[in-house]
């Protein structure tokens, strides 16, 4: 993985200004999803990246997180935990609460999620103000797992997330900013 993927995967993320609030530049990775070649591309540089790293599953987060855990835990033969916004997990959960861009939420993991000890990569589409990965990996150390590393495809670092999170001693890899 290099400047050619990183630039390849950008040319395929659209910045919508204005939204969800006006000063946002929202980052719209559904071009990279919809796009077949752009979507395998993607897949396969988080596979290859994660293939040798003996992990135990993967963690995605609520919503989009979702969509490209799960298929990387697919292709590494793991299994996929949901971290979801509070109210959506049936069982027992812990919780955490953040600030994000545009907001404030709660998310939640399931207290059996994962078994101590486990080796968990964490995965979101984007990290803005860190809020939602900080909230993500701190539930899975909760429930005793280690997070081997957080990967999104998009960091935005002029927005302080990846050096808060990196400060807190959580690796952190992303593809494009
Ligand atoms: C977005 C994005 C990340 C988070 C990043 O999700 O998918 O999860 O914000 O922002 P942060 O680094 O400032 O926390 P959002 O909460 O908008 O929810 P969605 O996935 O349901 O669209
Ligand atoms: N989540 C938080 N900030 C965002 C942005 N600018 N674009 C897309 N998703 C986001």
């Amino acid at each position: 993985e290099g400047a050619l993927d990183s630039t390849y995967i950008r040319n395929h993320i659209r910045t919508v200004p204005d939204w969800p609030e006006p000063g946002v530049q929202f980052r719209d990775i559904t071009p990279l999803l919809q796009n077949p070649k752009t979507f395998r591309v993607l897949v396969d540089l988080f596979v290859h990246r994660y293939m040798d790293k003996q992990l135990d599953i993967v963690a995605g987060v609520d919503a989009r997180g979702f969509i490209l855990g799960a298929v990387v835990a697919y292709e590494l033969n793991l299994g996929f935990v949901p971290i979801r916004k509070k109210g959506k997990l049936p069982f027992l959960t812990v919780q955490e609460e953040y600030e994000l861009e545009y907001g404030s939420a709660t998310v939640e993991i399931h207290t059996d999620a994962c078994k101590p000890g486990d080796r968990v990569l964490l995965i979101d589409d984007l990290v803005a103000t860190g809020g939602t990965m900080i909230a993500a990996a701190k539930l899975l150390t909760r429930i005793g797992a280690e997070v081997v590393e957080a990967a999104a495809i998009v960091d935005l670092p002029e927005l302080g997330g990846s050096k808060l999170i990196r400060d807190l001693n959580i690796p952190l890899h992303t593809v494009c900013n």
